[in-house]
Formats: C-alpha cells, structure tokens, sequence
C-alpha cells in the first residue's frame, strides 16, 4: 500500500485540556509518523479560509470562534492509509457517536468542541497541509 500524508489539528479544547502528548502517542502507536508540526494561535481570517468549504453551515461562526479561542497544534502525519487511519483514530465528529477508544470519545466534549481535526480525502489533504506547511518543511521519516 502507498505511503499517504494527511493533515491534522489538535483543536483549542484539546490543547487546553493539556493533551498533546496522549494524542501524538494515539498517532505513533497507531504507525503515524509525525513528519511536520508547530504550534499556532490562528487568527479568524486563517480559521475562516481553512473552514471555507463550510462556508454556508449554520455552524460556521461559532466553528470559527472556537477555533481562534486557543492556540492549536497542527501537524502532518505520514503512513499508510494515513487519511483514513486517522479519521478512525479520531472517531465520529459527534463524540456521542464515536467509537471507545476514539480521540473524539475520550476527549471530546461536544459535535462542536471535538477535540480533532483530520482530513478527510487525499485532495483535501493536499490542500490543507499546503495551507500549513511548505513543502521543504516536511521532513522524509522513512527510510
Ligand atoms: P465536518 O467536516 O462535518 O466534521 P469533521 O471534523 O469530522 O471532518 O465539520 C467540521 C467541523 O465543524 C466539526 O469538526 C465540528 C464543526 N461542526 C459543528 O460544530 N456542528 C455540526 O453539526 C457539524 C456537522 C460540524
Ligand atoms: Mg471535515
């Protein structure tokens, strides 16, 4: 199977709930690598233009409130089927619909405070990824 990156957030509840580190070991035992990462406090236009797609969504201003009340943790995991092994280890967008033992089941607190972000195709993967990261700042782990 290919070698896949995806993209992903710890979102402000998470970061505030000091849970960083449980969360990267969620990724690494799962076979993720971390191949880039930083912290960052997003300002509302940076939040508005990665959300864009939920532009219409009656949740957007709040999504975007949300997202700029706390610095997040963005980062880019490689391995494979990673789109997909993340948003399993991330669990449903509801956390009173995701699996135990999901992110979202255990840190989550609500559909709107849910702890994680993760792409959810290889195009948007490609695409939020960039709007992070360059690409000489993705370092190659596997060799
Ligand atoms: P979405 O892309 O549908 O979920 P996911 O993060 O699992 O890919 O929605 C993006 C975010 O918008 C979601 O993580 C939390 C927020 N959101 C709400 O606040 N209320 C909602 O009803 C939905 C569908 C999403
Ligand atoms: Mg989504």
């Amino acid at each position: 199977m290919a070698l896949e990156r995806t993209f992903s957030i710890i979102k402000p509840d998470a970061v505030a709930k000091n849970v960083i580190g449980a969360i990267y070991n969620r990724f690494e035992t799962a076979g993720l690598r971390i191949v880039a990462s930083k912290m960052v406090h997003l300002s509302q236009e940076q939040a508005e233009g990665f959300y864009a797609e939920h532009k219409a969504r009656p949740f957007f201003n709040a999504l975007v409130s949300f997202m700029i009340s706390g610095p997040v943790m963005v980062q880019v995991l490689e391995g494979e089927n990673a789109v997909l092994k993340n948003r399993e280890i991330m669990g449903a967008t509801n956390p009173a619909e995701a699996l135990a033992g999901t992110l979202r089941a255990d840190y989550a607190a609500s559909i709107d405070e849910n702890a994680v972000h993760g792409s959810d195709a290889a195009a948007s993967a490609a695409r939020e990824i960039a709007y992070f990261f360059t690409e000489a700042e993705l370092c190659a782990r596997t060799r």
